[in-house]
Parts: structure tokens; C-alpha cells; sequence
């Protein structure tokens, strides 16, 4: 993009993302979109507080205390503060919360958490604000956060190996991303979903879902694959969200990739967010943020060259390339040549640099399927992330790249949840948040 370029289209962009965000806005908080999304997500409120920062920093601010009232007293961050709403799929009584002990008494969540993006949105937010300011917010966030952290190791990493588990897909934010959908089919299918899906049953099942009211049927995942989410969410619910009673009963646990890498790049946000109110981290964190660090070297395969998450159980490598294979980028804590190498694999023609990049799955995969959610598309937040990976790792030219072609997919195809990697057709839900405030991120930048 040329100057003039810029120049002549920047206020449009930032000016319809802004007005997309208001539409959105509920409040305290911003759906992810009207309609399909009617509730508060962690990993979205976090990528739109960092766009609404560049307008409204107050507004940035409040989005991330109101995640805050959705807390658990072990520490745990719900992936979802729901809403009461008719038309929701995720109603209260799904999941149940109050289930747990652990849960807030008059807010209902959901019982999982999602990518621990927190501490970079509240670093961000810091960013903006002169330091007298910086650090009484630091100071008022910096409790909750903490707690976030170590309850990410004290239940998620049993063993102390420093990679922290997943017990549902939804709690990487990837839903039917491939390593796990495999997992799940190969050992995981309760067998009323075979039967479903032997006896082709899964029409019946498809009448009920609300989502075919606002994307198509090969933009979302499979009906299967749905119950298959489902039946997870019942059976975490029924042991009540409790780790030790869900690493008892063989439900499906994977140390992924992409969570851990974020992770990673946590950790680094709130070492710094201590430091600048002079806080000293416990101990036993401070060995943990070390270990996880040393640990995603484990993840390496040096056979196929790639990072891979890992199966908890087993504890073997599902060798299934996605875009969380390029994340390591984003956690910066990979050496200079796993950097290089990644940065390499980006550019190929045949896996990730397609027309409309970056695809979720590597084109030439057998599971790649252009517009069908986390199985193919190009969603901006991966961008975002991929960006902040190659800056990060002095790659500017090729994060400048990347910047611009994800602005110039968003101002020729709309705001949408996610896009075909191969010619740019919108897909999902239009006036998606996360689309709008990263969008804005990426023109200050
Ligand atoms: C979908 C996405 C998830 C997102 C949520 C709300 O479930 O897979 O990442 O947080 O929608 O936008």
C-alpha cells in the first residue's frame, strides 16, 4: 500500500470499525457479533479492548473489568459471561456453573476458559496511558490476572512439565480445528454419535441448529462434529468442572499449541506488568513461566520440522499442520532459527502464503476446506497474531506485508468473521468485533 493509498482510505476503515464496535457495544461489553454471538467472550473482549484503545481507552478499559466479573474464586477466566437471550444456543442452563463451587454466585459462565490473551490486552492498554495512570491500572487489574495465571498451573499442568492442557476445543478458540476433531474421531466418539452418523441420522439433528440461520452449512462445522462439542461440554458439566474427577474419566485432554504459545506470550506481559508496579511474582510461577518456555521445545518434531500440539494422555504429537504451527512466532521465545523457519513456511506458495493469507490449515492439506471455520479460512486475529510474531522477530518487512494485505482484505470484502485464504470470499457472520478492532490496530500501527 502506497502512501496516498493510506491516506485516502484510512479514516473509512477505522471510522466503519468504530462504528461496528458500537453497534456491538452492550455496555460494559461487546458482543462478537449480533445476533449468533449474544453473550461476552474472553479472547474477543481482549482483541477489541486493544483496538477500542486506540479511540476510547476508558471504554478499552472497562471492557476488560467486566471479563473480571465473570472470575472464578480458583481463578479461572470463563470463556463466556452469558446473557440471558431466547435465541441463544449457549443458554445458562447448559452450563450450568453453579455446578462448581468455584463459580461467581449471581454471574453464569461457562465452566471452560479460552486463550489466556488477557495480559497482553491490559499490556496494551498500558501502553497508551502516561505511567502515573499506567500503573494504578496495572495495579487494579494486576490481582485477578495473577490469579488467572496460577490457576492455568495449578490445574491445567498436573504433572509440572510446564505446558498447560485443554479439555475442550472451544477452550482454544480453534473449535474444529483439526488435530483435535482428529483426536476425537479416532478415540473420543460417544457411540450415539456413531450410530448418528452411521445410520446418516445427522439431518435431523441439523433442522435444530441456529447457526445455519447466519452462515452456511459449509462455512460452520459439521453437524457430527457439533454433537461431538457438545457431548464434551455435557460431560465436563457432569463432573461438575473438576480436574481431578475430568483427568480421571478419559475425557479428551490435548496440551495445544496455540494456547501454550500465547501463553508464553503472557507470561512475558505480566512479568512486565509486576515490574512496573513492583510486584515480585510468586516463586512457584516464576518456575512454571521458566519451564513452559523450555517445554514448547518438546513440541518440535525435527522429522517434519514443525511445532504440533500434544496429546496429554498418550503423550504423543498429532502431526496434523495448522496455523498454530506458525505460533510459536507469537510467543517469542523460539529461537532464531525455529523463527526463520517458520517465517519460511509462511512464505511457501503451497501451505500458507495463498492469494488471501494466512489459511488455517496449509492449503495442501487434506483437511484444508476453504470457507469451513477453523479448517481453512483466514481469520484477522491469527493475522494479528502472526504480525506481532515477525515484528517481534525483526521480520518487519514481511509483518508489513502481512499488515497490508489483511487491511486491503477487510476494506474489499467487509468484516467478516473469516474469509476464503483462496479468493477472499466473506464467511461466518458479518460485523464481526474482532474483525473491526484489530482492523483498527493495524492502521495505527
Ligand atoms: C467461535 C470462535 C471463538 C470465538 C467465539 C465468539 O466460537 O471459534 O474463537 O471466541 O466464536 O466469537
Amino acid at each position: 500500500m502506497t502512501n496516498t493509498d493510506t491516506d485516502s482510505k484510512t479514516p473509512d476503515l477505522k471510522e466503519q470499525s468504530i462504528a461496528i464496535l458500537a453497534a456491538n457495544d452492550r455496555g460494559d461489553y461487546t458482543v462478537p457479533a449480533h445476533g449468533l454471538y449474544p453473550h461476552q467472550w474472553l479472547w474477543d473482549s481482549c482483541f477489541i479492548a486493544i483496538g477500542m484503545r486506540h479511540y476510547d481507552i476508558e471504554r478499552a478499559q472497562t471492557e476488560i473489568i467486566s471479563l473480571l466479573r465473570g472470575q472464578w474464586s480458583n481463578g479461572m477466566l470463563p470463556n463466556m459471561i452469558l446473557t440471558y437471550s431466547r435465541a441463544s444456543r449457549h443458554k445458562p442452563e447448559m452450563w450450568r456453573s453453579q455446578v462448581s463451587p468455584f463459580a461467581p454466585d449471581n454471574v453464569p459462565t461457562s465452566g471452560i476458559t479460552q486463550p489466556p490473551m488477557i495480559a497482553e490486552a491490559v499490556v496494551k492498554i498500558g501502553e497508551k496511558l502516561p505511567m502515573n495512570e499506567r500503573r494504578k491500572w496495572y495495579q487494579k487489574v494486576y490481582p485477578a490476572i495473577l490469579a488467572y495465571h496460577q490457576w492455568m498451573y495449578n490445574e491445567r499442568d498436573p504433572h509440572n512439565e510446564g505446558l498447560v492442557l485443554q479439555i475442550h476445543p472451544w477452550e482454544t478458540g480453534l473449535d474444529n480445528t483439526p488435530p483435535w476433531m482428529h483426536e476425537l474421531h479416532q478415540h473420543m466418539l460417544p457411540f450415539w454419535i456413531r450410530a448418528i452418523d452411521y445410520l446418516k441420522l445427522d439431518g435431523l439433528f441439523t433442522v435444530l441448529r441456529r447457526d445455519r440461520k447466519y452462515a452456511l452449512p459449509g462455512e460452520r462445522l459439521s453437524t457430527i462434529d457439533g454433537l461431538c462439542l457438545y457431548s464434551i461440554q455435557r460431560r465436563l458439566r457432569r463432573k461438575a468442572y473438576n480436574i481431578d474427577t475430568i483427568l480421571t474419566h478419559s475425557i479428551l485432554t490435548i496440551e495445544d499449541l496455540s494456547f501454550n504459545s500465547i501463553l508464553i506470550r503472557a507470561n512475558s506481559c505480566l512479568k512486565s506488568i509486576a515490574k512496573t508496579i513492583d510486584k515480585d511474582l510468586p516463586e512457584e510461577l516464576v518456575d512454571s513461566m521458566k519451564k513452559t518456555k523450555n517445554a514448547l521445545e518438546q513440541l518440535w518434531d525435527a522429522y517434519t520440522g514443525q511445532y504440533y500440539s500434544r496429546n496429554f494422555t498418550t503423550h504423543k504429537l498429532i502431526k496434523i499442520p495448522t496455523i498454530a504451527t506458525l505460533l510459536p512466532l507469537y510467543a517469542g521465545s523460539v529461537t532464531e532459527e525455529r523463527a526463520e523457519h517458520i517465517v519460511k513456511m509462511l512464505k511457501n506458495q503451497r501451505t500458507y502464503a495463498t492469494k488471501y493469507p494466512v489459511p488455517t490449515v496449509p492449503a495442501n492439506s487434506e483437511w484444508f476446506k476453504q470457507t469451513m471455520y477453523w479448517q481453512g479460512p483466514t481469520w484477522v486475529n491469527m493475522n494479528w497474531l502472526l504480525i506481532e510474531g515477525l515484528k517481534r522477530y525483526g521480520y518487519n518487512e514481511e509483518a508489513e506485508n502481512l499488515r497490508e494485505k489483511t487491511l486491503k482484505l477487510v476494506e474489499t470484502k467487509g468484516f467478516n468473521e473469516y474469509f476464503s485464504p483462496l479468493d477472499g470470499k466473506p464467511a461466518g457472520v458479518a460485523n464481526f468485533s474482532w474483525t473491526a478492532a484489530l482492523t483498527i490496530d493495524l492502521l495505527e500501527q
